[in-house]
C-alpha cells in the first residue's frame, strides 16, 4: 500500500470510527488542534495507564506528580524557555505562507532575481530586488507570473497589472538552496526566531507583570517540585519523578494529523542521578523505553534510535536519544531521552535562591543531582500504535466471494474495546437475555461491546476495524447446553472468536474470564 493512501485511510478510519476529530470542527476547526472521541480516549487512556503503571507501579524507585499547567514566569526565565525556546520562521512573499527555516528542503535550479519592474503608462515603478528558483526543466513563465506577484503587492491596486513589465533578471545556478519556497520557487524571508510558548495573563490586568505561558513541555513542574517531592518520598538517588499531562506549543506547522500538535500530552520522568552516573542512564533509559514500546505493540526494528549530534541537541543536553518510528510520511521522532546534566536544578537553584541540593549521607557529600529525561508524547504513541495496527487483507467472506479487511491489530491491552458481545439473533429474545448476561459477566472487568445489528459476518468486520482482540457469540447450542462428551461437566457454552486468525471456537460461559483476562494484560 502507498504510504500516503495508508494515511488518507488512517486519517478516514478515525474520523469515521470516533478515533479523532477535528477540533471545534463545526466552526471549521482548529489548526494543529485535535477532540478524541469514544474509541480515541480509550486508546489514549490504555498507553498512558500502561505507561503509568511501567514507570510507577512495576518499579520501586519512580514516584508521580501531577503538576499545573501554568506556573510563574520566573520558572521559564530561569529554565531559558523564555530567552531560547523558539524555532526559526520565513515566510514566501507572496502567499505569505509561514515555513519553520529548519525544515525546508534544499533545492537545486537556476536562479533568476529581478531588480524591479515598471509600468509607463500608469507611473508605476518599483526598485526591489525579487528572486525565484527554476528547477531544472521549470517553466520561465510561471516564474515571471511569480515575481509579477510580488511587484503588485507594492503598488495599492491591480491597475498596473497590465503593461507591468520586469526588470530583466541575472542568472545563477545554486545548489542545496534552502532560500525559496518548495512549494513555488518563490523567495522567502530572512529567518527570525519564534517563540513557541502561548502567551497568557494571570489575573483581570492584560500587563507584562501578569504575563505566563501554557507550558511548553512538563518536566519543569518536576523540577521545581523535586524538594518537596524527594522529602516527602524519603527517596535516595537514584530515583524519579513521572507526569503526565498536556503541553502546548504555538508550532508554525502543525501537520501530519496529531503528529505534530498546538496542544498534545507528553509522559516524562526526570530521573535523578549522582553526578557520575549520568551516562550510564541514558544507555540505561534506552532499553528500558525500547522494551516499553515492543510491550504495547512497537516492534523494536520499527524503532530508529538517533544518538543526536552536539549540534543538534537541545541547550540543555549532555547527550539524546531520539527514538524514531517508521510513519507512513517518513521516519520521525516519538520519544527523546535526554541526559539533562544538571542544568534545570541548577538554573532554578540561582535564579529562586533556594537550595535544590541533595546529600548522599554514605558518602557525606553534597551536590546538585544530574538527570536523565525519557520524554514521550502520548498522542505521537496513539498515532504510531494506530500506523502499526493498521492492515488490510482480502479474505473469503461466509459467500465464499473475497473482500477487504480492515483490521487493526492492537495488543489486547491497548485495544480500546476488549470484546464485542453478541446474540446471533436479535429477534429471539432468549439469545438476547444470554447475551446480556454474558456481557454483565464481563463488563466489571473489561470493556465490552454490545452489538446485535447486522449479520453475524458484518458485527465481525465492525470489531475488526477498531482493533476488538475478542469477540463472543451466544447460538442456539448456548442454549442446548453442552454436547454428551464435549467440555464435560461444563453448561452453557459460547463461540469465541479471535481477530487476528478469525479461528473461532465453543468454550464454556465459565470459563470466559479466566481465558480473556490473562491476555489483556
Ligand atoms: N521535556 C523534553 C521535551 O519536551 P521534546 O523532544 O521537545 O522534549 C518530547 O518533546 C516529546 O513530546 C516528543 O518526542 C514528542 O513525542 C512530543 N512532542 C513534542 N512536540 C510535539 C508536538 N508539537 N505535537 C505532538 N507531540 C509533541
Amino acid at each position: 500500500m502507498a504510504e500516503d493512501s495508508k494515511m488518507e485511510k488512517i486519517t478516514a478510519l478515525c474520523k469515521r470510527r470516533g478515533f479523532i476529530f477535528q477540533s471545534s470542527e463545526i466552526y471549521g476547526g482548529l489548526n494543529g488542534c485535535w477532540d478524541f472521541g469514544p474509541l480515541g480516549v480509550e486508546l489514549k487512556r490504555n498507553i498512558k495507564s500502561h505507561w503509568w503503571k511501567t514507570m510507577t507501579q512495576y518499579r520501586d524507585d519512580i514516584v508521580g506528580m501531577d503538576g499545573s499547567i501554568l506556573m510563574n514566569r520566573s520558572v521559564w526565565k530561569a529554565s531559558g524557555h523564555e530567552e531560547t525556546f523558539s524555532d526559526p520562521l520565513v515566510e514566501c512573499f507572496v502567499t505569505k505562507k509561514r515555513l519553520r527555516a529548519d525544515q525546508i528542503p534544499k533545492q537545486s535550479g537556476t536562479v533568476l532575481t529581478f531588480s524591479g519592474a515598471n509600468n509607463e503608462s500608469t507611473g508605476f515603478s518599483v526598485e526591489k530586488e525579487y528572486s525565484v528558483l527554476l528547477p531544472e526543466g521549470g517553466s520561465e513563465k510561471k516564474a515571471r507570473k511569480l515575481a509579477t506577484q510580488f511587484y503588485l503587492q507594492s503598488a495599492d491596486d491591480q491597475k498596473h497589472a497590465d503593461g507591468l513589465v520586469l526588470h530583466e533578471p541575472s542568472r545563477e545556478a545554486v545548489e542545496n538552496s534552502t532560500s525559496f519556497n518548495p512549494e513555488n520557487g518563490g523567495q522567502l524571508s530572512e529567518p527570525r526566531e519564534f517563540n513557541l510558548m502561548f502567551k497568557t495573563y494571570v489575573g483581570p490586568v492584560e500587563d507584562e507583570k501578569n504575563v505566563t505561558y501554557l507550558r511548553p513541555e512538563t518536566a519543569q513542574a518536576i523540577f521545581v517540585q523535586f524538594k518537596n517531592v524527594l522529602e516527602v518520598s524519603r527517596k535516595k538517588l537514584p530515583f524519579g519523578i513521572a507526569q503526565i499531562g498536556k503541553a502546548f506549543r504555538n508550532e508554525i506547522n502543525p501537520r501530519n494529523f496529531i503528529f505534530r500538535s498546538r496542544e498534545f500530552e507528553q509522559m516524562e520522568v526526570e530521573f535523578f542521578v549522582s553526578p557520575t552516573d549520568g551516562k550510564t542512564w541514558l544507555d540505561r533509559w534506552l532499553e528500558e523505553r525500547l522494551k516499553w514500546y515492543e510491550t504495547i505493540g512497537i516492534p523494536r526494528e520499527k524503532i530508529h534510535v538517533l544518538d543526536v549530534p552536539e549540534e543538534d541537541r537541545a541547550h540543555y543536553s549532555g547527550g539524546t536519544y531520539d527514538l524514531e518510528y517508521e510513519f507512513p510520511f517518513g521516519i520521525q521522532e516519538l520519544e527523546g531521552i535526554a541526559y539533562r546534566t544538571d542544568y534545570d536544578l541548577k538554573k532554578h537553584q540561582g535564579a529562586s535562591g533556594k537550595p535544590l541540593e541533595y546529600f548522599d549521607e554514605e558518602n557525606k557529600e553534597r551536590f546538585i543531582p544530574h538527570v536523565v529525561e525519557p520524554s514521550a508524547g502520548v498522542d505521537r504513541t496513539l498515532l504510531a500504535l494506530i500506523c502499526e495496527a493498521f492492515c488490510e487483507e482480502t479474505v473469503t467472506n461466509e459467500k465464499g466471494k473475497e473482500e477487504t479487511r480492515t483490521v487493526l491489530r492492537f495488543a489486547p491491552s491497548i485495544a480500546p474495546i476488549k470484546v464485542g458481545v453478541f446474540p446471533l439473533l436479535k429477534n429471539k429474545p432468549e439469545l438476547v437475555e444470554k447475551a446480556r448476561e454474558v456481557e454483565a459477566l464481563l463488563r466489571p472487568h473489561m470493556k465490552t461491546f454490545y452489538d446485535e445489528s447486522g449479520a453475524i459476518g458484518r458485527r465481525y468486520r465492525r470489531q475488526d476495524e477498531i482493533g476488538t482482540p475478542f469477540c463472543i457469540t451466544v447460538d442456539f447450542e448456548t442454549l442446548e447446553g453442552v454436547k454428551e462428551g464435549e467440555l464435560e461437566g461444563k453448561t452453557d457454552t459460547i463461540t469465541l472468536r479471535h481477530r487476528d486468525s478469525m479461528q473461532q471456537h465453543r468454550i464454556s460461559i465459565d470459563q470466559i474470564l479466566s481465558t480473556l483476562l490473562p491476555q489483556l494484560v
